[in-house]
């Protein structure tokens, strides 16, 4: 990452994903065994694809919230690993789904569930993930996190349905983008905040606040998963798979912005081709680097990292807490 890239909350939290899961790292402990003893199924073909994803896991930043949320709301209680639990389960529900959506034949490096097993597995396992989480807290009787994770996960499809409906017409400006980016992931990152500070008994008020940051959080997160297509990120992701796919994101609506009108709209044209050649492919990034679209992309991400490390200084300062800050350093700074 560059300076002139570097938020100012990077100095005084830590970002590495680690020390940011220290606080809770016995908790989270709980939560994988409940997240693993919750996918178990007699159907073998369901437990070889179940075992396949568990070999590689995720980042774990969702239940890693659930958990801070919880710790910062008046503490981790039994509700607040099946908060986490859940929280998983639907996220894995949901990145398989993607993956179908998008066509897509990696993730996490490795081959997809659809690339291995095709979409109809993908979308089957994809619903029975969604329905075990959903399960988990029926068991329970935690009907206050039902609400709010299956609220969320209506906002995540529409989310990923607003973005189909927008792409095929090309007409994308900041705003829906960002309805697009709060539905499909802020939704989730807010439910987490949500239903950990809940699960730790919090009032309503704290609740709504500890929402109101994962949504900033969540926001913050999806722009820089958007800008990894157009700078590979510290791991060196491949670039320019979104354009290809002609989905339009940040860097590039604030390029086409910021460029003259002939040039905008000849840009425009290239997007919207249904196939690309290497070099008009090579054209739009280059645009959009040379525009300042990326910088000023990079400069919204850091703004709201910023924004929601500030809301967090509501809450009693604590170990929990500062590795919450972290987390929104972490978020804008991270290179997968
Ligand atoms: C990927 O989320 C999907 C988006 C919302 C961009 P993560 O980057 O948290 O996925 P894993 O679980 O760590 O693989
Ligand atoms: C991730 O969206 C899935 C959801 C947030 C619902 P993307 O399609 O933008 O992200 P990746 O890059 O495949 O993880
Ligand atoms: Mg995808
Ligand atoms: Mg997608």
């Amino acid at each position: 990452m560059d300076v002139a890239a570097a938020p100012p909350l990077a100095d005084t939290a830590p970002v590495g994903l680690r020390e940011i899961q220290a606080p809770v790292a016995a908790d989270l402990d709980v939560f994988r065994q409940q997240f693993r003893d919750a996918m178990r199924s007699r159907v073998r073909l369901l437990d070889t694809v179940v075992q396949y994803l568990l070999r590689r896991k995720g980042k774990q930043i969702r239940p890693t919230l659930v958990l801070l949320a919880a710790e910062i709301s008046g503490g981790i209680t039994e509700r607040s690993y099946r908060a986490a639990a859940l929280v998983e389960l639907l996220h894995t529900a949901t990145l398989v789904h993607d993956d179908v959506v998008d066509e897509s034949d990696t993730r996490r490096g490795v081959a997809s569930v659809n690339a291995l097993w095709r979409n109809k597995v993908g979308v089957l396992l994809g619903d029975y993930l969604l329905s075990r989480g959903l399960l988990l807290a029926l068991d329970d009787g935690d009907y206050d996190l039902l609400h709010v994770m299956s609220d969320a996960v209506r906002r995540m499809s529409e989310g990923e349905l607003l973005q189909i409906e927008t792409a095929r017409r090309l007409d994308m400006t900041e705003a829906r983008y960002f309805q697009i980016i709060g539905d499909k992931t802020g939704s989730l990152i807010a439910a987490c905040m949500a239903a950990g500070a809940a699960s730790a008994g919090a009032d309503p008020e704290t609740v709504a606040r500890a929402k109101a940051v994962g949504e900033t959080i969540g926001l913050a997160f999806q722009i820089r998963d958007d800008l990894f297509d157009y700078d590979g990120g510290g791991a060196g992701k491949p670039v320019g798979l979104d354009l290809q796919d002609r989905k339009m994101t940040l860097p590039l609506i604030l390029a086409l912005e910021r460029a003259p009108a002939d040039e905008s709209k000849r840009i425009r044209k290239i997007v919207a081709r249904r196939k690309k050649s290497r070099a008009q492919t090579a054209e739009v990034l280059r645009f959009v680097r040379q525009s300042g679209g990326l910088a000023a992309a990079r400069g919204r991400m850091e703004t709201l990292a910023v924004e929601a490390a500030a809301a967090l200084r509501a809450f009693p300062e604590s170990e929990a807490r500062s590795a919450l800050v972290g987390l929104c350093a972490y978020v804008v700074a991270r290179g997968r």
